[in-house]
């Protein structure tokens, strides 16, 4: 029988599905297996559904002679050496689509909890800090009516977007491949960080957008404006947001990924009380993660029968 290892309990019971034809190795403990594990555990797989805390590269692939798809569970794949992958013929897949509005929806959890500064509430109330109803306490900024920029605009951009319309706001965008979409108005990214009231990244990582967000882009935004990133941490020069919002520069951030996960507990971003911190939670719905493992089993079956994948990437 072919093998497949999986490197986490997933939800639902796709696997199920897998285990009719191949014995399933799945990776039960909450932490990733390291690296070295890893290796071991696909020295003699056919098939391996990879989490984003899964670096797929040469030093993995070289002990995994048998190996002939690898499901990514997860629409971003940096964590991916495509090019590696190709040069071997092993196809790779992701999970694009079904997270697009659950992502959306944390993103705007977000924006209202930076611009309204849901966390210092929430910390003033468990503190005791909160005396009385104050006229001037814990002001924020509202969002209807101000001014959203997306910053890449696939899937989830346009369906963060979307949902800016109910809030009347308007909505600029950048993109490198602008694709038209009814109410957005694409511009240059300067031209962006400065007009938007509210900042929100949705570009891949790639070579070319590490640190598309750096001191000299904050300086440029609205000491009124917030900055919410749900894409991926290395976007944005984490050490370049800590000053920016010491400084003021910007009025606050909402981060659902960051550089390294998860954050160090003694970073300077967790003492910075505009600054709120999600564990990556973007596509965490029950539906979501469901449909991520379903497809991700659709995809290891596809490449196991030696069939194209239904969603190949590279
Ligand atoms: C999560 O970050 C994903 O890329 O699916
Ligand atoms: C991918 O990046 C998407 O927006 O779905």
């Amino acid at each position: 029988m072919e093998r497949v290892v999986v490197t986490r309990r997933l939800p639902g019971t796709a696997l199920d599905r897998l285990s009719e034809v191949a014995e399933v190795e799945v990776w039960p403990e909450r932490l990733p297996p390291a690296p070295e594990v890893l290796r071991d555990l696909v020295s003699e797989a056919d098939g391996l559904v990879a989490m984003l805390t899964d670096r797929i590269d040469a030093t993995l692939l070289d002990a995994a002679p048998r190996l002939r798809v690898v499901a990514n569970m997860a629409v971003g794949y940096d964590n991916l050496d495509l090019a590696e992958l190709g040069r071997r013929g092993i196809p790779a897949s992701n999970t694009p689509g079904v997270l697009t509005e659950a992502t959306a929806d944390l993103t705007w959890a977000l924006i209202l909890a930076a611009s309204r500064r849901l966390r210092e509430g929430i910390d003033a109330v468990r503190s005791g800090d909160w005396l009385t109803w104050e006229p001037d306490w814990l002001l924020g900024h509202g969002v209807g009516g101000a001014t959203l920029g997306i910053v890449g605009f696939g899937r989830i951009g346009a369906a963060v977007a979307r949902r800016a319309l109910g809030f009347d706001m308007e909505v600029l965008a950048w993109s490198r491949h602008p694709k038209p979409a009814e109410g957005v108005t694409f511009v240059p990214l300067e031209e962006l960080l400065e007009r938007a009231d509210v900042v929100s990244l949705h570009c891949a990582l790639t070579d070319d957008t590490h640190h598309l967000i750096g001191a000299d882009q904050l300086a440029r935004m609205k000491p009124t404006a917030v900055l919410v990133n749900t894409a991926r941490g290395p976007i944005l020069d984490q050490r370049a947001l800590a000053e920016a919002l010491r400084d003021e520069e910007i009025f606050g951030a909402g981060l659902d990924v960051v550089v390294e996960e998860p954050i160090p507990v003694d970073d300077e971003l967790l003492t910075l009380p505009r600054c709120t911190i999600l564990p990556h939670l973007g596509s965490a719905t029950v539906a979501t993660r469901t449909r991520m493992a379903e497809i991700v089993v659709d995809n290891v079956l596809a490449g196991l029968a030696g069939d194209p994948l239904p969603n190949s990437i590279g």
